[in-house]
């Protein structure tokens, strides 16, 4: 038997409940820890940093030796994707990402073939990953769900609701399509390598999802996932793929049926019941407020067991409802990872 049979998150994939769950976090590696920051220094431009497989793999690393999580999720980001195609994509200090104005001409010349060098770093951050995480340690891809990717590129940056990119997708959805499209063909491209590289299963987040409307939902988020869930399992016929469509409660039966995801993350407001129906149709991962994680002491142990009682019966990886703050004590972080520990 190969060791990622064995590894505890493919074994949740695959179906079977393990007590206590298995437990990573969603943006784990990142400015809560001291670490990170010192790292994060040494590259002041974010998307270099993300580049640099050196520095990705110690930063990828850092959660893994401070708290042992059963996964490490790769470092990087979702805008390398649309960079690698020639997008005009920047950080800025203290606003985050600034992606161009969608435009027929922009999208006209993204160019595929780049993507295969762009990207050679990160594929080589996972290969050093692989080796370097101790053996029972699962390692995990992603990419940004292509309408996520798109909403900052119509406003150019990331807005309440993301009012610009809905209307900017009602007004012209031929270029919405045409952007997606082409998001659509290099995530495919991206996740098959990622997994050839080493990743055990990979995550789709679609981040901003639960803003479209029901036809919108269809088209933007269900069907270009679909897509790539269909070309990577195409080409890695064993690909288990998370899609994780955040605020999307209410539609997470469709979004299961209609893209073919292995499991998914939910948000802390998918409410328990639901979180259980859900969990009779695939394997969950979640969902603990991650504002419980900034407030800590009775808060949060409350959330942990909250967390476990509604979906410990089940197939279930321990998560948060979304990515971990900035503002976290470290020490939460522990106090969280113990009390699943504990629970077994
Ligand atoms: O989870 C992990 O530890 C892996 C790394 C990871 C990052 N971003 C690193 C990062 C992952 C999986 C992401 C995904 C991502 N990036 C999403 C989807 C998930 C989500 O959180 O909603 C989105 C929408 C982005 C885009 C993005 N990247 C934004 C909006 C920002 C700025 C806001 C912020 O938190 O600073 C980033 C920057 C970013 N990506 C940081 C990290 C650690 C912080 C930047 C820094 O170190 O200066």
């Amino acid at each position: 038997m190969s060791a990622t049979q064995t590894r505890s998150i493919t074994r949740v994939l695959n179906g079977e409940r393990l007590w206590p769950p298995p437990i990573w976090m969603m943006r784990q590696a990142g400015r809560y820890l001291p670490e990170y920051r010192a790292t994060r220094a040494l590259k002041p431009d974010f998307l270099q940093f993300c580049y640099e497989t050196e520095l990705a793999v110690e930063v990828t690393l850092q959660p893994i030796r401070r708290y042992g999580f059963d996964a490490a999720i790769l470092f990087s980001d979702i805008f390398v994707v649309p960079d690698a195609l020639g997008y005009p994509v920047r950080f800025e200090e203290g606003r985050g990402p600034v992606l161009e104005p969608l435009t027929h001409d922009l999208v006209a010349k993204l160019d595929q073939a780049r993507t295969k060098e762009h990207l050679a770093p990160v594929i080589e951050t996972l290969r050093r990953l692989r080796q370097e995480l101790p053996q029972e340690t699962s390692l995990l891809g992603f990419c940004g769900a292509p309408w996520t990717v798109a909403c900052y590129s119509v406003a150019g940056h990331t807005t309440p609701d993301q009012v610009a990119a809905r209307v900017g997708a009602y007004r012209d959805p031929e270029l919405m399509q045409a952007f997606i499209d082409a998001l659509v063909t290099a995530s495919i491209d991206y996740l098959c390598r990622q997994l050839d590289a080493g990743a055990e299963a990979v995550q789709i987040f679609d981040t901003w999802a639960g803003v479209l409307d029901e036809e919108g939902f269809r088209r933007w988020s269900i069907e270009p996932t679909a897509r790539i869930v269909a070309g990577v399992k195409a080409r890695v016929p064993d690909a288990k793929v998370i899609g994780f469509p955040k605020n999307s409660a209410a539609r997470l039966k469709d979004y299961i049926a209609g893209t073919g995801v292995d499991a998914v993350g939910l948000d802390w407001t998918v409410p328990v019941g639901l979180a259980r129906e859900i969990q009779k149709i695939v394997p969950v991962q979640g969902n603990l407020d991650p504002m419980r994680l900034v407030a800590g002491g009775a808060a949060l142990d409350e959330g942990v067991d909250q967390v476990l009682d509604a979906l410990g019966d089940g197939p279930l990886i321990f998560n948060l409802g979304h990515g971990v703050t900035p503002e976290v004590d470290p020490e939460n972080v522990k106090r969280m990872i113990d009390r699943v520990r504990a629970r077994a």
